[in-house]
This record gives structure tokens, sequence and C-alpha cells, in this order.
């Protein structure tokens, strides 16, 4: 199947933590993205390609879009999908009150099949084309997600939830059938088509020290398989890991010890980590999911993204992430504002190039997808996001006054959701959106 599509594209060559976000960008004004057989076939300026195009080649025009790849959001519970904006707790008991209830519902596969449904319309409609994503203690919510994704053709990652103990009883597995239930996905699921299996224990809290030996075991026989797991969110979950796990030196010790610090784990928040622990991630490639909203909406604090990307040192692999349920919005425009609210509090003004970064070919890296994903260029598996820079009055009053594109992509990112998202495209295929008739004053360079 080939289909092409036109507008302006942006896109990622390198990071712009490391090089600067000029030498970073791609960015052209009128450019045509070629897609066949859900790859992408070339990335070349308007003028050059449409001559070219092949009979029977579909191409469809965005005036006024701009032309993103898709975005990618590297640490997401869709089971929590249905208590989103659940109001006025932190962490742990958020999770008593509201997630692991809510998770419970899950034992029953039809109710995981529709909230999968509903999870990855969120996810398209949003323009979030690849998500690493935490299903619950049941294997069949890891069924159904991957059975709802499958005729999409969608880069998807996830994992059985493992957690033996500190939740209700009948949400706990064993070490034993955490082992077995997961060796059963892995054999069902892991890397067929665009799949992969995710190793994903809750957080330290919720894993004895029986399971994170089995976790051990899984990682040593899978060595490039993704891990997903929490470290040091919230002040009270860290002094609960400490009292648990008093021979280790700190929360990313615990992990280290069981082998689960090491390229393709990834981390969601890492807020209020030691030198040591930052060190450790450094030192063994693991990776952290920046997650601002849910830090704000469940009042765990603000991470600091200069500390993986701004010290001086080799970048810690970040990526931006929704974190629904304690996340509030699936949007990663939204995301992104809030990253730059945090970094502000902060005292560091996150610029609109970074951030668009960190959702997209930052969040590729943290994944170790790179090479797959998070950027527009031949050979890249054509998942793209079409963003109409005219989405809203208010935004179209304020691109009038810009004069740069940092300051256009500022605009969306601050007042933009998911009524920016015009078009998403999953594997070359249009899965969300379409074309919408743009005046002709949304040209994007006037
Ligand atoms: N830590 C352990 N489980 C969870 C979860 O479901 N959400 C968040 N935000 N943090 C967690
Ligand atoms: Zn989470």
């Amino acid at each position: 199947m080939k289909t092409a599509v036109r507008g302006a594209v942006l896109t990622f060559q390198g990071d712009p933590f490391v090089i600067g976000d000029d030498a970073a960008v791609h960015y052209h004004e009128d450019s045509i993205v070629r897609m066949e057989d859900g790859l992408i076939r070339e990335v070349r300026p308007a003028g050059e390609a449409l001559g070219e195009l092949d009979a029977g080649e579909r191409l469809e025009e965005y005036p006024g879009g701009l032309i993103l790849p898709g975005f990618i959001d590297c640490h997401v519970h869709y089971p929590q999908t249905g208590i989103i904006a659940s109001y006025g707790t932190q962490l742990l008991e958020w999770l008593e009150k509201y997630a692991f209830p809510e998770e419970g519902r899950f034992r029953d596969p039809e109710y995981a099949a529709r909230i999968a449904g509903v999870y990855l319309g969120e996810c398209f409609r949003n323009g979030i084309t690849s998500a690493c994503v935490f299903c619950t203690v049941f294997p069949q919510s890891v069924d159904a997600l991957f059975a709802a994704a499958e005729p999409y053709a969608m880069r998807l990652m996830a994992g059985k939830v493992l957690m033996d103990r500190n939740a209700p009883p009948w949400l706990l597995d064993t070490p034993q059938k955490a082992y077995d239930d997961s060796k059963r996905l892995i054999h069902r699921r892991h890397k067929t088509g665009r799949f992969e299996y995710v190793m994903t224990p809750r957080f330290a809290l919720t894993s004895s020290p029986e399971q994170l030996e089995v976790c051990a075991a899984l990682a040593a026989e899978h060595p490039d398989m993704l891990i997903q797991s929490h470290i040091s969110e919230n002040p009270r979950e860290i002094d609960r890991v400490r009292e648990l796990f008093p021979d280790c030196a700190d929360y990313a010790d615990v992990y280290a010890r069981y082998g689960l610090m090491r390229p393709r784990a990834i981390y969601g928040h890492g807020i209020h980590m030691s030198e040591r622990e930052w060190d450790l991630f450094r030192e063994t490639g693991a990776a952290i999911a920046h997650c601002p909203n849910s830090n704000l909406f469940v009042g765990s604090g603000c991470f600091d993204i200069r500390r993986s990307y701004m010290d001086g040192r080799a970048p810690i692999r970040t990526g931006l992430a929704t974190d629904i349920g304690g996340g509030d919005s699936f949007s990663p425009l939204r995301c992104m504002a809030e990253a730059y609210k945090v970094a502000q509090l902060n005292g560091y003004a996150l610029s609109p190039v970074k951030a668009f970064y960190l959702a997209t070919r930052g969040a590729a890296r943290a994944l170790y997808l790179d090479d797959r994903v998070g950027s527009l260029e031949a050979g890249m598996e054509a998942d793209v996001v079409i963003l109409d820079l005219f989405s809203t009055p208010l935004i179209r009053r304020r691109m009038a006054t810009c004069e740069s594109l940092a300051e256009q992509l500022f605009v969306q990112m601050i007042l933009g959701d998911e009524r920016a998202v015009a078009a998403t495209y999953v594997s070359g295929r249009r899965v969300f959106g379409g074309i919408r008739p743009l005046p002709e004053d949304r040209a994007f360079h006037e």
C-alpha cells in the first residue's frame, strides 16, 4: 500500500540536548512523506517529489499541517483509562483507592477488551502511534491489548504487571505464577509483528525478593527484552522501599541487585533520586520516563530534566510519558506543556524543540527503538502525526504573531491539545482524522 502526505515536515536528525536545537532539527515548509508497506520510502521537498509519484500512490495534502514522527508514550497504564481524573490522594492512597480496584476489573476479558479499544482510540486521537504499556496482573488484560492493536500493526510494547505483596489479595500473583504467565505471554506475543513483550514488575514495593529473583531469571533469559517499572516517585514510597530492602543502598540498588538496571530497562518518574542513583542510570544504560502530568496531578514532585541531559556528561535516555491514569491527559502536547512548567519550577526553560524531541525521537531512544521509530526518514517505520497548526481560534490568533519556527512550536505545545491532531498514521495507514479542507490563510509560513 502506498500513501503520501504533504505538509510542512519536522523531524530530528540528532539530540538537541547534545548538538543544540538548530543542528538537531530537520524542517522543511512543504514536503512529501511517501510511505509504502509500512515504511517511509522517502521524505522530499514537494517541488521535487510531486512529479514522481507512482500511479495509484495516494497523496493526502495537509495545507497548514505540520507532519511529525508519531508521538511515543514511553510509560502508560491502559487499565487506568477509566479512573483518569480521580480526586484527592497521593501515590500510595491513590493506588489503594482508585488504581487497584479498577485494575481488579480486568480479570474479566470482555471488560479488558472494551477498555483496550477505548485506550487505543485515545492514543490515535492524540497522535500517539507507539507506547510502552503496563497492563494488570491478569494475563488476559495483556492478551486484550495486543488483540485490540493487532489490526493496526502498531509498534506496541506491553506486559503483565508482576506484584505479589502490599496490594489487595485478589490482585496478587506469586513468584511462580509471575514466571509462568510471563513465559506464556512471551511465547505468544514477543516480537510478533511490531509487538514486544515487556517484563513489568510494578515497583519494588509490590514485589517480594523471591519475585524479583524471578525477574532476574527472566531478564537473564531475555537479555534484550524491555523491562519497565517505577522508581522514586513519592517520599513515602521511598521510605517503604528502604524498610523493605534494608540491605540495599537505595531504591535503584534494589533493581540493580536483581539485574534490572541495564539497557532496555525503563523506569517511570525518578524524581527524588540521589547522585548515586543518577550515576547508576548513566552507567547501566537504563532509561527514565518523565511523566510531568502525573507528577503534578498526584502531587509527587518536579523531575529535573537537566539531570538527564545537561550535566556535561553522556545523557541518560529520557522520554516523555502520559502515565495515564496518574497522568491527566492523553495529549503529548499537554505533556510537553507540563514538562515546560515543571522545568520552570526548577529554574530551567525547556525549549520547544527539546520538548518535541522528548515526545518523539527522545522517547524512542529511551526505549532503544530509535532505529525504527521516532523520526521521519527513508527506512523508518511509517508512524506519522499531522498537527493542524490552527486548531482553535486562540491558537490561530497567536500563530499570526509568531516570528520563528520555535515560537510556533511553543504555541502548539502550550495551547494545543487533541484538537490539534489532524490525522494519525500507523504503519502507513491513516487510523485517525483525515483531510479537512483548511482555509487559504492557514498556510504555515506567512
Ligand atoms: N507506582 C506503582 N504503581 C503505580 C501506578 O500505577 N501509577 C503511578 N503513577 N505510580 C505507580
Ligand atoms: Zn506508572
